[in-house]
């Protein structure tokens, strides 16, 4: 991944971006590399402060050189589900704020449908979330209240719920999905990305990466 001097990147959320994040600081550390990171969330602001990366924010720094993230889902469009780990709404936000954005991820990611392999997240205000939930449902789905191990409801780093939907067989057409959840008020957010993503760069379980530019 090729991070210039004084660029501003994007920093995204999960286990994948672990590794890039290790990396970017062994470049701070050994080269010098001079860049600044937006974080996606809480968890990875306070992982790149750990590792020494200096941090920014969309308010000191609204356009992105680059932002970097994983995914649950690619599929040959280029869209992707994301929002596994629950941090979605920011890392849209960041992933449109940027020039390029690159996704990556493991082996297994890459589907024929969005939905066929991992439940859509959506990120819901606490308000109401009960008719969302119906509302949501109705669109042809199954949510489920996201919770943690000891039974207390899943809260984003922006206070909000999510429920993980459930498509039998996958969304059939993504961008209808993405196009009616963004009309429901009570929806913060939803999981599918579209045109948010310009390179995927797939690791594979041989060791050899795979680079696609859309
Ligand atoms: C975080 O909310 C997600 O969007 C992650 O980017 C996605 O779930 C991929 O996570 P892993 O790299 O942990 O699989």
């Amino acid at each position: 991944m090729q991070c210039r001097i004084g660029q501003v990147v994007g920093l995204g959320t999960g286990t994948t971006i672990e590794a890039f994040l290790v990396a970017v600081a062994e470049r701070i550390e050994k080269e010098g590399l001079e860049i600044r990171g937006v974080p996606t969330s809480k968890a990875t602001a306070e992982r790149a402060e750990e590792l020494g990366i200096p941090l920014s924010s969309l308010d000191q720094d609204p356009v992105l050189d680059l932002a970097v993230d994983g995914a649950d889902e690619v599929d040959g469009a280029f869209r992707l589900i994301k929002g596994g780990g629950g941090a979605l709404l920011r890392e849209k936000i960041v992933a449109n704020s940027a020039q390029k954005v690159v996704i990556v991820i493991g082996e297994g990611k890459r589907v024929e449908t969005l939905g066929s392999t991992f439940m859509l997240p959506v990120e819901v205000i606490p308000f109401g979330n009960q008719v969302t939930e119906i509302q949501i449902a109705d669109l042809g789905c199954q949510p489920f209240l996201r919770t943690l191990e000891n039974g207390d409801t899943f809260v984003t780093d922006n206070g909000n719920y999510i429920f993980d939907c459930q498509f039998e067989g996958g969304i059939e057409d993504p961008d209808d999905t993405h196009s009616k959840l963004s009309q429901l008020p009570g929806v913060a957010e939803n999981g599918i990305f579209i045109d948010l993503c310009d390179v995927v760069v797939e690791g594979l379980d041989g060791g050899e990466t795979f680079v696609e530019e859309k």
